[in-house]
């Protein structure tokens, strides 16, 4: 085998084992501010029972784990506060809309958390 040949199944293993592993791990829940912490309470009570914020598997909907440290959320569209909260208030196919049940403090507390992950 030539060396380049070498060199370039080295680097496509490099890429396969680090793929999309390489997200930094979520922020421990002993270490969130009160923010980010109430947004933790409300990501329970409001998104846990169709979401995994700290587990990278799918509920009902995607898993929220590194939500923001992806470059795009599940459906490609770009990881931004907006789109995220757009997402939150006004719901996204099967995801029902939930603005009408959550104050924005609560929603920036909720996306605080996210954040987190
Ligand atoms: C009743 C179940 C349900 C609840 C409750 C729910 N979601 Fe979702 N969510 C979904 C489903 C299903 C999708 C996938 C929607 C699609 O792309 O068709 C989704 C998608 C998303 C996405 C990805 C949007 C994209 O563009 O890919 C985000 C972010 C999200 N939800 C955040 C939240 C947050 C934060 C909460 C709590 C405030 C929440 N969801 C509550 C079911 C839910």
């Amino acid at each position: 085998m030539s060396k380049l040949s070498t060199l370039i199944l080295l680097g496509a293993a490099a890429i396969a084992t680090t793929g999309c592993k390489t997200l930094p791990p979520p922020m421990p829940l002993s270490q969130l501010n009160p923010q980010q912490a109430h947004g933790h309470d409300l990501f329970q009570a409001r998104c846990a029972a169709c979401h995994y914020d700290r587990k990278d598997d799918s509920l009902h909907g995607p898993s929220m784990l590194g939500v923001f440290k992806k470059p795009s959320l599940p459906s490609g569209a770009a990881a931004t506060d907006e789109r995220v909260t757009a997402t939150i208030l006004h719901g996204r196919g099967l995801m029902p809309a939930l603005g009408n049940t959550l104050d924005p403090q609560d929603t920036d507390d909720i996306l605080a958390y996210l954040h987190t992950l």
